[in-house]
């Protein structure tokens, strides 16, 4: 018999059906056995009549009893109404019971274990329904996120991940040995390649893939490989024009998940997801630290030039929502220092750059810029970042032509966890890698 998800059962009274799942609990009582079985779409009580004290148990009660929490099963019976059943007033009286797979006794971990050991034992921590959500939540992110940019006019890329050259900055690739040609190294970010797609006259497009950097970072918010959601589009007048595509899809983004998924984040995160008002607020980085500096604000010492400590960051978020009611915040001109040779400095002042972030709650979720797409200019600020060499199959791609254009990276994971008010990006991510886990 075709297999029933639990969820359905609740329409289909006294019928017959198979269901399948992981075992969930067992309770074993004089007259009764109750085994809670849970699929990806909820949960149900079977119940498993056994025989009288002086009667051998028939094969389905024998079955039961020897059942493991995290067991692999599938159960055939009747549906029932039953008011009394915690499991939305529905059971299955099972007739068969089989094990389609058994699992060891004592699980590894439960709801308390320590976030290590949940990451050690994923699988596991994954069959929790919360879980599960993040994962559909993520579905419809990356849907609508297609749907905008599809709707657009944007083409989709799938862009190498070996590389000849570092992506973003010398420091965070890592290498691998490459045949004969020597190193490869895995790409930080599909920078270059989506570049290369405007050069070769594709106008918009986007790419949603791996990005691996070799940070050394611990922090809840840094993975050594993660989603990167990269955009570029041509023809622009300067970053601007990328800023207010960014929240146009974001609000499309928002709206599709609230609408899709708010009811069910509500209830298992406790978080109300609110679709942004348009445009979000935008501040200079000159004027970000003018403000700053009014607050009384003073800037961590071990704070790059020019750049804002996380601490300035969260005011900066509380300044957008007491006074534009955000979440979000555009940074703009960022200094050069602080930026990678490929972003433009705009004419009247190249110690700034035509670049900006955008914090969502005080977090960083994105990095965009105008590119410099003039061939010499490019080629200088590469010189003078000391990677004129190691570039220059990326510097032939500005030679023979291309137009003015921007684009943005964000992290998948980031975004997730930012919008279901998660702990860290290992909880977004279905497998998390960093400095110290490469397993499982
Ligand atoms: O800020 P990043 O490094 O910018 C770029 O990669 C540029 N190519 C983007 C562009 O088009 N100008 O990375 C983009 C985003 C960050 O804002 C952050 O959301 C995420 O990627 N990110 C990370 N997420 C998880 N772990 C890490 N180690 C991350 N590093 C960056
Ligand atoms: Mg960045």
């Amino acid at each position: 018999m075709q297999r029933s998800p639990i969820a359905e059962l609740a329409t289909a009274n006294q019928s017959e059906r198979t269901i399948a799942g992981f075992v969930a609990t067992i309770r074993v009582l004089k007259r009764m056995i109750f085994v809670i079985v849970q699929d990806r779409s909820g949960r149900v009580q079977v119940t498993i009549e056994r025989s009288p004290p002086d009667t051998p148990p028939t094969a389905l009660e024998h079955a039961a009893l020897g059942l493991t929490i995290g067991s692999a099963v599938r159960v055939h019976g009747a549906v029932q109404r039953n008011p009394a059943v915690k499991t939305g007033g529905v059971e299955v009286i099972a007739r068969a019971l089989e094990v389609s797979s058994a699992a060891e006794p004592g699980l590894p971990i439960d709801e308390q274990s320590a976030s290590d050991l949940q990451l050690d034992w994923r699988f596991l921590a994954l069959r929790r329904p919360e879980h599960l959500l993040v994962f559909e939540v993520q579905t419809a992110i990356e849907r609508a996120m297609r749907e905008y940019w599809t709707t657009h006019g944007f083409l989709e890329l799938h862009s190498p991940k070996l590389m000849h050259s570092a992506s973003e900055s010398g420091a965070d690739t890592f290498a691998t040995p490459y045949f004969d040609l020597g190193k490869a190294y895995l790409a930080q970010s599909p920078q270059f390649y989506k570049q290369m797609a405007i050069a070769a006259g594709f106008e918009r497009v986007f790419e949603i893939g791996p990005v691996f950097r070799a940070e050394p970072s611990l922090t809840p918010r840094h993975a050594a490989e993660f989603t990167s959601v990269d955009v570029e589009m041509a023809w622009i007048e300067s970053h601007e024009d990328v800023m207010q595509m960014e929240e146009q899809w974001l609000h499309h983004i928002l709206t599709v998940v609230r609408s899709e998924h708010g009811e069910a984040i509500e209830r298992q995160f406790g978080v109300d997801i609110k679709v942004p008002i348009v445009p979000f607020p935008r501040l200079t980085m000159a004027g970000a630290h003018a403000l700053l500096r009014e607050m009384g604000h003073e800037i961590a010492e071990a704070t790059k030039p020019g750049d804002i400590d996380p601490a300035g960051e969260r005011l900066l978020a509380r300044w957008a929502l007491d006074t534009h009611g955000s979440e979000f915040i555009f940074l703009t001109e960022y200094p050069s220092s602080l930026r990678p040779f490929y972003h433009m400095r705009p004419e009247h002042d190249p110690s700034v750059t035509k670049s900006f972030d955008l914090l969502w709650k005080a977090v960083e979720i994105t990095t965009g810029a105008q590119r410099e797409h003039r061939h010499q200019v490019l080629a200088r600020q590469a010189a003078d970042a000391g990677l004129a060499d190691s570039v220059s199959y990326y510097l032939d791609f500005f030679r023979y032509g291309c137009p003015p254009h921007g684009g943005f990276g964000l992290g998948l994971a980031r975004l997730v966890m930012l919008m279901l008010g998660l702990p860290s990006i290992r909880e977004a991510t279905f497998l998390h890698r960093g400095p110290t886990r490469l397993t499982p």
